[in-house]
């Protein structure tokens, strides 16, 4: 598609030295180059889009004149040929690709190149959608194409009596009462509301690019006052000036009593295939999939609000799939396994591996050195750096004592392993300590993400070949858990994956 040229003009310079050419000097010694298709989020003509998923990580049901929840914003600046100081102001125009229209498209109204079979089921409808307003957004590239940043949204509300989610991918009937999920009855799974200040060119200058997503799970609340009562809320800002440092993406999300359970993520995804958690083929950011021990992800955190002591905010998270005899996901959902790893730093979380509770402790933790220590060896394991990890559903020799993920809020079986910031990790350039970076300690950080999930432990069968480690889906943000009436607020911006430079 040849809609994404960046017409040559005065601000390209910038774009031309730190995004295009790709390659960046992290440290002396070492060249990397970006895996992302706008790395450090420097690119003026923005790729982003959204996305909400219910507990299972489907739809379910639209809300009513929302269409199905995938929207997107992306635009190319035009440089008019203006010089005077007085038309300066004019001389950047936006070129928008996806419409109203586009991002208002819901099930039962068909679309290009669409999937038959997919125009009257919600959830094939949403997923289809989502390779539309790719293929709308779609910048060429090498290796390959990329599409756009994802920002992700989720409840955890379950109706258990309405049998929607999987069991570790296998359909169950009603049941219930359980009180591990939170509903307020019937349609307590309903998606959230979408507003879409579309961006535009503001400032003095008009060369200040901004925009918005946002909305209320709570479909009777009044937003056009902003955020009025305790209502649940969600908000992505984004801004940037033209031509300068990177976008700012501005974070916001509110738990309510009816909506305790949120999710809000930014996510750089594969742009096809797979991606971690998504059982249809995904867009996204990631035009080289990261794989361990080679990568390296650097971004800039300011957590402002830290959501209260059930938010798990996310550090970092990365998604991937294999199967347990170590062989690539293919979609079927019983015998894939989404894998997944995150360090937490919310200082509230503790350490639930301990010796008293070793089933929530990985059998192993590896060094740096590669020494390996048993959890039961008391003495040597480190049991203050994991939060907890839990095992795929549809394993067949775990060690005991074990304890299994979530069997419902995925479409396949899960494992998680999620850590905490300790000096174990600070050769990865990972937090040492709780507190690192929370609120008031914005930072930058360059986190050796591929060796440390290298390190890792993770579930396959006795006996079958390592699966390759490949990370479609890279993000942070925060899971606010069961808590209602709890705020978090971050930005993130800089955001980048790089690879050692193999030339
Ligand atoms: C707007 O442009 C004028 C003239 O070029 C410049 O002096 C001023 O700093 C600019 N303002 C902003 C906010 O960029
Ligand atoms: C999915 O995987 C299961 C477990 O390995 C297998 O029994 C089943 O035949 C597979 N389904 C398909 C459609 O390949
Ligand atoms: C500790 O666990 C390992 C691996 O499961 C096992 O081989 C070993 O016998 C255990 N040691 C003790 C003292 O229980
Ligand atoms: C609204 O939420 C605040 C905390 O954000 C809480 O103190 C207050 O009691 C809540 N009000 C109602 C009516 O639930």
């Amino acid at each position: 598609m040849s809609h994404n040229e960046v017409k040559p003009s005065g601000f390209l310079p910038v774009l031309l030295l730190v995004s295009y050419c790709g390659v960046l000097n992290v440290n002396a010694d070492e060249v990397y180059v970006s895996a992302l298709g706008d790395p450090g989020m420097r690119r003026d003509s923005l790729r982003l889009a959204i996305e909400s998923w219910n507990q299972c990580n489907e739809v379910g049901e639209e809300v009513p004149h929302m269409g199905s929840p995938r929207a997107a914003d992306c635009f190319d600046i035009n440089e008019a040929s203006l010089t005077t100081d007085e038309e300066k102001k004019l001389a950047y125009t936006l070129a928008h690709m996806v419409t109203e229209e586009d991002n208002k498209l819901g099930v039962g109204e068909p679309f290009p190149e669409m999937e038959p079979k997919a125009v009257n089921d919600v959830d094939l409808y949403a997923a289809e959608k989502e390779l539309y307003l790719g293929r709308k957004c779609e910048v060429e590239d090498t290796p390959r194409p990329w599409q756009f940043w994802m920002i992700m949204l989720k409840s955890g509300n379950m109706d258990t009596y309405a049998a929607k989610c999987p069991k570790n991918g296998h359909k169950v009937g009603p049941f219930g009462p359980d009180m591990s999920f939170p509903c307020f009855g019937k349609g307590c799974m309903n998606q959230p509301q979408i507003l879409h200040d579309y961006t535009t060119l503001r400032g003095p200058n008009f060369t200040t690019l901004n925009g918005r997503f946002y909305g209320s799970w709570d479909l009777n609340a009044d937003l056009s006052q902003g955020l009025v009562g305790n209502i649940s809320y969600h908000s992505v800002t984004w801004q940037k000036e033209i031509g300068e440092g990177s976008w700012v993406f501005h974070h916001f999300l509110r738990t309510s009593t009816k909506y305790p359970w949120l999710m809000l993520y930014f996510r750089s995804d594969a742009t096809d295939g797979f991606s971690g958690g998504y059982h249809y083929p995904t867009r996204g950011m990631s035009k080289i999939i990261p794989e361990s021990p080679n990568f390296k992800v650097r971004f800039t955190l300011n957590v402002i609000q830290g959501g209260g002591p059930n938010s798990q905010f996310y550090l970092i998270d990365i998604g991937s799939c294999w199967k347990n005899n170590g062989e690539p996901c293919d979609g079927n959902v019983t015998s894939d396994v989404t894998r997944y790893s995150e360090m937490i730093i919310n200082p509230t979380t503790t350490a639930w591996c301990h010796p008293d509770n070793l089933n929530v402790c990985p059998p192993y933790h590896t060094f740096p050195d590669g020494t390996r220590v048993y959890r039961n060896d008391t003495a040597h394991f480190p049991y203050a750096v994991y939060h907890l990890h839990c095992s795929p559903g549809n394993a067949e020799h775990l060690e005991e004592p074990y304890s299994l993920c979530d069997p419902y809020s995925n479409p396949q079986p899960q494992e998680i392993t999620q850590i905490l910031p300790h000096p174990v990790w600070g050769e990865y350039g990972y937090p040492t300590k709780q507190g690192e970076g929370w609120i008031g300690d914005p930072r930058t950080w360059e986190l050796d993400v591929g060796r440390l999930s290298e390190s890792l432990y993770f579930y396959q069968d006795p006996g079958t070949p390592a699966a390759g480690r490949q990370w479609m889906s890279v993000d942070l943000g925060t899971e606010i858990f069961k808590d209602p009436d709890q705020i978090a607020e971050w930005s993130v911006s800089d955001f980048d994956i790089l690879l050692p430079n193999k030339t």
